[in-house]
């Protein structure tokens, strides 16, 4: 989960490397570094921490150059510091690296055994000795790269700066993305099309095992095997305007309320606009004989997978199996060739989540991707995919991808239980009808931040906090828990209602906040009967309710967000969202950087 860049220019590429690990910070921010080629050969600038801080090493001691390489970089051997942060270099090799090197040791010794020195506690460094040790027996700069790519195992993305051959960028990718992009008189390579956006959007997406040789108006691409390949340039869908913060101070604030639209987006591909029917396309396919249905994902990503199980099991009668990805193939678990795999991810890079996508290609199963980032290796791995619309999310913590993921579960859910002949059209229509409000019920939700705003203190100075919720909401108390916990730091507890006077009530005490998910529906009695139990314990209660719902918790309630009364499948959805305002404003009370929370990364490509 670091971030790659490298240009070859016919003019100054300094600025633009920068620029370009600005719109990669989201992957990590642990150190940041560029290398560049001019007349004295590779020269490198380094800096802790946060991408700021590199351009005032740069500004202190200016370096440029027309071909160079830039990485920030999100730690996973080596403390996040300067003296491991990348470009690492090894005589007249610089390389920036994105994975883990797992044979790194093995190779470190090698190396060391034939002279070579190491600066670094990475593992990424001894990609930069292998170069030139090829350098050193003789090959040229490309069979001294391929020689050494050859012998990494793990996860990576490469870009390097190899020997004489300036104008001159060198590129693999292993288990982590890479993209080629086409400029006019300059050529680049970037961890995703977001981050060449400003510079071009032609790219093409280098696949499994490919490797490039990048010149300032060509691209030479060999897969795997070493044979030259042809890889289609693609116009990349991204638009740098719809990844900027706009009139919002966090791009978590605008992502909050960009909601509304990014449903309208998601909802409209789903939706046959002549029958009022679900459009399924390939996926109906794989869903409509499944005997059974396994949902793996991670962190956010699945507990919307938890919530799709509530609804596919209830309406087309299809068991689902949820999993995090982490814990899904070490477990053996056991498949059906006759059942479909989904796999959930807003970046499609997840790599606990692309290895289980993997091994369920291997076992015969048909895999379905819903997908954020449409050019990612999940979308282009899985049989089928469903793109949610929710635009580039680049506030680390999920809020509109997780209410995308949510309505195209919920148009799965429709659309199989429609194939299956389980709900008649007119059955199918009301429920389309509900789902096609979520615009105008989110941005109800929205109106609510006053409210969470003003609640935010309460969380801000709480010891602990809960969530608690049933059925459908039950996941999205654990959802709740999430947001706050990565972007406050503050520890918070999401649990199943029912559950808490199973051992957890022990924690609650005096002024304790519990935040009781329960629109009305069946299990809002029940709900309310919990939260007697805890206020009963001295718990202070935020409520998060429908108007049919507030009456139960007028004289129970120190606080209750009144939602708008949410039809057929949308309640989970516009109920995720005071959920993020309360983090939303807690960490804005706490002063913590909620778009890059500390310890986090956007896409966790590392296993
Ligand atoms: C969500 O707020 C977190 N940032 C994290 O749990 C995230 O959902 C998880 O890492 C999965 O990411 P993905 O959707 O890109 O696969």
């Amino acid at each position: 989960m670091c971030g790659i860049v490298g240009i070859v220019s016919n003019k100054p590429v300094r600025g633009r490397l920068v620029e370009g690990l600005i719109r990669l910070e989201y992957r990590g921010y642990d150190s940041a570094g560029i290398a560049v080629v001019n007349g004295q050969g590779i020269v490198r600038r380094r800096a802790p921490g946060k991408i700021i801080n590199l351009q005032t090493e740069l500004d202190n001691a200016p370096i440029d150059g027309t071909c160079g390489i830039a990485h920030t970089r999100w730690a996973t051997h080596g403390r996040p510091n300067k003296e491991n942060a990348h470009p690492h270099q090894s005589g007249s090799v610089a390389i920036v690296h994105n994975g883990i090197i797992e044979n790194f040791k093995i190779l470190r010794q090698e190396l060391a055994q034939n002279g070579h020195v190491f600066a670094t506690q990475t593992d990424s460094e001894v990609i930069a000795h292998l170069i030139q040790f090829y350098l050193d027996r003789g090959m040229d700069e490309e069979a001294a790269f391929l020689a050494c790519v050859e012998r990494l195992e793990g996860a990576y993305a490469l870009a390097a700066l190899v020997g004489d051959a300036n104008q001159t960028l060198y590129a693999a990718r292993h288990g982590s993305p890479l993209v080629v992009g086409f400029g006019e008189g300059e050529m680049f390579v970037g961890s995703d099309a977001f981050a060449l956006a400003p510079f071009t959007k032609r790219v093409l997406y280098l696949e499994e095992g490919d490797s490039a040789v990048v010149k300032i108006d060509a691209v030479q691409v060999r897969d795997q095997t070493g044979a030259l390949v042809t890889r289609d340039i693609q116009t990349a869908s991204i638009s740098a305007v719809m990844a900027e913060k706009g009139n919002y101070r966090h791009f978590m604030e605008k992502e909050i309320h960009e909601q509304p639209e990014a449903l309208a987006r998601t909802m409209a591909a789903y939706i046959d606009p002549d029958s009022d029917l679900p459009i399924m396309g390939d996926t109906g396919l794989l869903l409509k004989n499944a005997d059974r249905v396994v949902a793996i994902a991670c962190g956010t990503a699945y507990l919307s997978a938890s919530v799709g199980k509530y609804w596919i099991e209830a309406l087309s009668g299809v068991h689902v199996e949820t999993d995090i990805a982490s814990e899904f193939r070490y477990r053996t678990p056991a498949l059906s060739k006759n059942g479909t795999a989904l796999f959930i991810s807003q970046s499609g890079e997840t790599a606990d989540t692309l290895a289980a996508m993997r091994y369920c290609n291997r076992a015969g199963m048909g895999t379905v991707g819903i997908i954020n980032a449409e050019e990612s290796s999940i979308a282009r791995e899985t049989d089928a995919v469903m793109r949610t619309l929710a635009g580039p999310e680049i506030g680390v913590a999920s809020t509109k991808a997780f209410t995308a993921q949510l309505a195209v579960l919920a148009m799965s859910a429709l659309g199989m239980a429609h194939l299956r002949g389980r709900l008649s059209d007119e059955e199918i229509k009301t429920h389309i009808q509900a789902l096609e409000t979520l615009p105008e019920l989110t941005r109800k939700a929205i109106a609510t931040k006053t409210q969470c705003e003003a609640i935010a203190p309460v969380l801000a100075k709480a010891r602990q906090t809960f969530f608690i919720g049933r059925g459908v909401y039950y996941p999205l108390a654990l959802e709740g828990a999430l947001k706050l916990k990565e972007i406050t730091y503050l520890p918070a507890e999401g649990y199943a209602a029912g559950e808490l006077k199973h051992g957890p009530i022990a924690l609650i005490e005096d002024g304790t906040p519990v935040v009781v998910i329960a629109p009305s529906d069946p299990l809002m009695e029940k709900t309310v009967s919990n939260m007697e139990e805890i206020a009963a314990r001295g718990a202070k209660i935020i409520a998060i309710t429908d108007t049919a719902g507030a009456e139960y918790f007028e004289d129970r309630a120190e606080h209750t967000i009144i939602l708008p009364d949410m039809p057929g499948l949308t309640g989970p959805i516009v109920s995720a969202i005071p959920l993020q305002l309360l983090a939303y404003y807690t960490a804005l009370e706490l002063g913590t950087n909620m778009d890059q929370p500390r310890n986090l990364a956007k896409s966790v490509t590392v296993e």
